[in-house]
């Protein structure tokens, strides 16, 4: 059974862990923020965030929670639009609001925490970075220029590169960016089972191995939640020697992107790799899913 937090609580769910995260934000817990639309990874509106201890701090990433399994939130900070509500609007939806970034609102939240996201782990502030952060987020009726106008406001307000990533958190706190609760969710994490402190189930001999969920969760939806699954343990792991370039399975596309030793290889990596998926989608995705479920396109990566 997946431990977890969720916004501020504490979280021990039956649920099968194969459910999709969106699911248990609006059926099971009854919060509607988090808006289900494709269902299929493809537009962004159930975007959450989800946080882990990495390298001794708190570490948030963009995910979809329609393609992620409730099993992949073990020992993890799950946050909803909900979570980062206040009292007040925080100056990512003043922005949003005053640069005329909202009409029906259906993509808002998805939106809000895709920005959040982006304010949460890049290194310096930068419009191109921030405009890719939201890519994969498509509004259907208020348009893109006042999302950018509104990145635009806000890159100018914040400088990220003043922020280092261990004082990260307390500085969007101080910002008003994140409500106050966020400062003690690294202490809270420490007392639940990381999921690498958890041993691996045997699978049962007809269980479906299941590495990122993005694309099973497609091809199988709800029916995942009654299947049994094996789920995969997560061990990236990118090593060259001489001519030989070894990746482990279980590396997400995104790691694979950002790693500095694949720049040394194929230096258009880290641009010729946005051109895959979105970037909530490959913080997820893995190489070995990807090759197991021979998508087509990485065709169009150039390649020397
Ligand atoms: C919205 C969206 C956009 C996408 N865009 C692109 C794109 O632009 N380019 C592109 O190339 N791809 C694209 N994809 C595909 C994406 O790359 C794959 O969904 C992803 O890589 C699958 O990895 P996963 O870990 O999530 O696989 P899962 O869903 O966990 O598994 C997929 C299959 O692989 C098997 N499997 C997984 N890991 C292993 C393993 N280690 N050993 C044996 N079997 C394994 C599973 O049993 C299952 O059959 C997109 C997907 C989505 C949802
Ligand atoms: S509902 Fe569209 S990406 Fe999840
Ligand atoms: S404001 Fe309507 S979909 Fe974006």
């Amino acid at each position: 059974m997946p431990e977890f937090l969720f916004n501020t609580n504490r979280i021990d769910t039956d649920l099968p862990p194969g459910s999709r995260v969106l699911d248990f934000i609006r059926d099971d817990q009854g919060l509607p923020g988090t808006r289900s639309a494709c269902r299929e990874g493809d537009c962004g509106a159930c975007l959450v965030l989800a946080g882990s201890l990495r390298d001794g701090y708190l570490q948030y990433l963009p995910l979809n929670s329609c393609l992620l399994p409730l099993a992949a939130l073990q020992g993890r900070h799950l946050v909803s639009i909900e979570g980062i509500g206040t009292d007040a609007l925080n100056p990512i939806q003043q922005a949003l609001v005053g640069h005329g970034a909202i009409q029906c609102g259906y993509c808002t939240p998805g939106l809000v925490m895709a920005i959040t996201g982006y304010f949460l782990s890049a290194a310096s502030t930068s419009l191109e970075d921030a405009i890719h952060a939201v890519s994969g987020n498509l509004c259907r009726c208020a348009g893109y220029a006042g999302i950018e106008r509104a990145l635009a406001a806000l890159c100018g307000q914040f400088e990220l590169a003043a922020s280092p990533p261990q004082q990260r958190i307390s500085d969007l706190v101080g910002w008003r960016i994140l409500p106050l609760y966020f400062l003690d969710i690294a202490g809270r994490l420490r007392a639940l089972p990381a999921a690498e402190g958890v041993p691996d189930d045997v699978p049962e001999d007809d269980a479906l191995p299941i590495a990122g969920g993005t694309d099973l969760l497609v091809q199988k939806g709800d029916a995942l939640a009654r299947q049994p699954l094996h789920f995969l343990p997560s061990r990236e792991d990118i090593q060259l020697a001489g001519q030989t370039c070894r990746i482990d399975a279980s590396t997400r596309i995104e790691t694979l992107r950002t790693s500095a030793l694949l720049q040394t290889l194929l230096p258009d990596i880290g641009e010729d790799f946005k051109l895959i998926c979105s970037p909530a989608v490959r913080q997820q995705a893995t190489l070995g899913g990807n090759l197991v479920n021979a998508s087509p396109i990485w065709r169009y990566v150039s390649w020397p």
